[in-house]
């Protein structure tokens, strides 16, 4: 009977291999490549996991439940710890973060890549020529449309369509030489599968953009503060429990996410081996509440061929001649008034509560020139610059803890749940077999 199951697994187009495993009493199954490839299109498992995420989308803008306008349909954006929904006032500090970050390269053509119900679009386009959003899920894309914005065009198409035919056209009618000089994804890259999509959508926004363009990943999930966040949701969730049950907690709830989560060294990595010239800057989240998206995600620039610039004196934080925090961001406003100065090491009091030098995001951007930002200290995760973002804190100096993983990997967790059931269902169909033996995936690590 097994020898049969095995051949009736064989042919369905998914499995390149099927074996009995003994040891473990389960049919070990190997995924085809074809079926696990990113380029030159996905494959039939990526497709899977690609329309799995449209079809959260679909769902989560059915509702009108957090809709509070046209402009601001606020669906979906609820916090983990307490399940209600962001308040208004964050989640608008949060857009006007976003559009400030895209209008900081004074962008004409913007192709912004899964845009959702457009609360972006809404507030970008006046200050563009033209903009071209693409999104999977059909109700916001037919919604986006019918709101008619001027010089707006929506396409329904994913992130790895960027090189068809349909976003050609649409882009080549909007901009001039058919390169948008922005392209934005915001809030988007958790819904990837791993790092080789990432990668792949990411080198063609670079090789599409115009030189001096950009190419903005706006509130990406940080790996390098996955197992803090999580932490951190333990204590909301289940509060005065042991810390040893917490940490163990925290580490099952990092295993079993189903989001993409980066480390800020991929974008540096990703500048670095492009063909193009690429420089990146790292930015905070500077809003005041004390929320996960202030906490735990961050924003990246890509800017091509950025012309160079003169280099910022640079202070550490410590060293700022006062005694307090009040003190020291009174001397970083006077510095930055006097010339042009980059102050690095500062502790972020979200993420650092034992400093006593550690201050809130929001205080430190609150005493900044607009064309300053607060930005991402490569030295670590809970420390924050202030500077020009051109001035950036060397991107390639990011600590290598954890070593080598980029990001994690969502899609070969779902593969290990999503081809059993299916090639359960498979065998139910096309064989008598009185009972199954259990099915599991033997995988190598898709971001290899
Ligand atoms: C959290 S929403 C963000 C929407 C919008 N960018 C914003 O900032 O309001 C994520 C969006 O990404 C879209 N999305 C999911 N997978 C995608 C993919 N592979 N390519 C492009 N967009 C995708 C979803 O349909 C959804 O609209």
């Amino acid at each position: 009977m097994t020898e049969q199951l095995i051949s009736v697994l064989t042919r369905h187009p998914w499995v390149g291999s099927a074996q009995w495993d003994r040891k473990h009493g389960a049919l070990m199954v190997r995924p085809t490549a074809d079926a696990m490839a990113v380029r030159p299109a996905p494959g039939a498992l990526v497709t899977e996991y690609l329309e799995h995420w449209r079809h959260v989308y679909e769902f989560v803008y059915s509702s009108d439940e957090l809709r509070h306008g046209d402009d601001l349909d606020l669906s979906g954006w609820r916090a983990s710890d307490t399940g209600a929904p962001f308040s208004r006032e964050h989640m608008l500090e949060w857009i006007e973060h976003a559009v400030g970050l895209v209008r900081r390269g004074n962008p004409r053509f913007v192709l912004e890549i899964g845009c959702g119900s457009g609360l972006l679009v809404h507030r970008l386009h006046t200050f563009t020529r033209s903009y071209v959003g693409l999104d999977p899920a059909g109700p916001v894309v037919q919604r986006l449309r019918a709101r008619q914005l001027p010089s707006v065009s929506v396409v329904q198409a994913a992130a790895h369509h960027l090189t068809d035919d349909r976003v050609t056209a649409a882009v080549g009618q909007l901009a001039p030489h058919g390169r948008p000089d922005c392209v934005l994804l915001n809030s988007v890259t958790q819904c990837f599968p791993d790092e080789r999509y990432l990668t792949a959508v990411l080198d063609d926004a670079l090789d599409l953009v115009a030189p001096g363009g950009t190419v903005v990943i706006g509130d990406i999930r940080n790996l390098a503060t996955a197992y803090d966040f999580a932490r951190w949701l333990e204590r909301a969730l289940g509060p005065g429990r042991a810390a040893e049950e917490i940490d163990r907690c925290a580490a099952a709830r990092v295993d079993a996410d189903e989001e993409l989560l980066c480390d800020p060294r991929i974008f540096a990595d990703l500048a670095r081996r492009h063909p193009r010239s690429v420089r990146a800057a790292y930015y905070a989240k500077p809003m005041r509440a004390d929320t996960e998206l202030t906490r735990y995600r961050y924003d990246v620039v890509l800017t091509v061929d950025a012309p160079s610039s003169a280099p910022a004196r640079t202070i550490l934080w410590h060293d700022l001649p006062a005694r307090d925090t009040a003190g020291r961001l009174r001397a970083l406003a006077d510095s930055v008034r006097r010339e042009t100065t980059l102050v690095t090491g500062i502790p972020n009091a979200l993420l650092d509560y034992e400093s006593a030098e550690a201050v809130e995001p929001a205080r430190v951007a609150a005493v900044l020139p607009t064309d300053y930002a607060l930005l991402l200290d490569s030295a670590d995760g809970r420390l924050l610059a202030a500077g020009r973002p051109e001035h950036q804190p060397d991107p390639t100096a990011w600590p290598d803890d954890p070593p080598n993983a980029f990001c994690n990997d969502p899609f070969a967790r779902y593969l290990r749940r999503r081809m059993p059931e299916v090639l359960t269902d498979y065998l139910e169909l096309l064989t008598t077999a009185p009972s199954l033996p259990p099915i599991a995936v033997v995988q190598e690590s898709s971001a290899a």
